[in-house]
């Protein structure tokens, strides 16, 4: 079994934990309160009817949120149970089961794609841009959030009175295990910015704007350890490009 189906596998047996994860505040910190408002700011105002593609969409929940402000969202994710329960969960939004290097959309078909918390996945991230690229129209934005290349080599621990970091060799592109839930082992891969940076361009992309997750200060009281972790050490970060050419 490559990485990919491990994934693969791995999001579908545990796709409705997932979204119930989601589902609770507690459990849902990191979405919540660090990719979320990122994603938002990144995404900025928009045009009513903006065609847009949520590449590796989960349940849908970032779909439901661009339909809610007025864009035709379609979502692809290659978890049959994230798809299943994402459609259920918006009948009016199209899903479909697919991989985000090979989706089955016409050139040009969005002026707008987004993606949160996916690319991590990808060891090769030419190919999957070449893919938005294509999917996208001239002149069209590009937006995902992604493991912070600094966070994806740095150690964090709580040693009863604060957190306390160690790096690890940064320069490589190596694979790295996690887990997200109880059992639910994933396989992600190193990038650091300048291998980001560079398979954009490479594309035909121009970075607009690059963001770093923090925690807002208003949850300082009632997440003090959260809120201290996230704003001492980085956790995610986003892109924003333009397609030029
Ligand atoms: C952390 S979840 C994020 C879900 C959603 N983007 C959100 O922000 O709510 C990652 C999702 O990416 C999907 N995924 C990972 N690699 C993928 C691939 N190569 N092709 C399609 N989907 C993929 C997983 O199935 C999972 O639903």
């Amino acid at each position: 079994m490559n990485d990919q189906q491990h994934n693969q596998q791995t999001y579908e047996a545990f796709a409705l934990q997932y979204h119930q994860k989601r589902s609770h505040e507690e459990s849902n910190l990191w979405n919540l309160y660090l990719d979320r408002p990122m994603m938002e700011k990144l995404i900025g105002s928009t045009t009513s009817g903006t065609r847009v593609l949520d590449l590796g969409c989960g349940s849908g929940l970032l779909s439901r949120w661009l339909k809610d402000r007025g864009l035709e969202p379609r979502g692809v994710d290659f978890s049959q149970g994230m798809i299943s329960i994402a459609a259920e969960e918006n009948p009016d939004i199209e899903f479909t089961v697919a991989d985000i290097g090979a989706t089955s959309y016409a050139d040009a078909s969005f002026e707008l794609v987004v993606s949160g918390l996916v690319m991590h996945y990808v060891q090769d991230l030419g190919p999957v841009f070449a893919e938005v690229s294509r999917l996208l129209s001239t002149d069209g934005i590009f937006v995902f959030t992604i493991h912070h290349p600094v966070d994806e080599v740095t150690e964090v621990r709580w040693n009863g009175s604060g957190y306390q970091a160690e790096m690890k060799p940064y320069f490589h592109n190596r694979q790295y295990q996690w887990t997200m839930l109880k059992g639910m082992e994933l396989l992600s891969y190193h990038h650091t910015f300048e291998e980001i940076a560079e398979s954009l361009y490479r594309q035909g992309f121009v970075i607009e704007r690059i963001m770093e997750s923090r925690a807002d200060d208003a949850l300082r009281e009632r997440y003090e350890r959260f809120h201290a972790r996230m704003n001492s050490y980085p956790s995610f970060c986003g892109f924003r490009a333009r397609k030029v050419s």
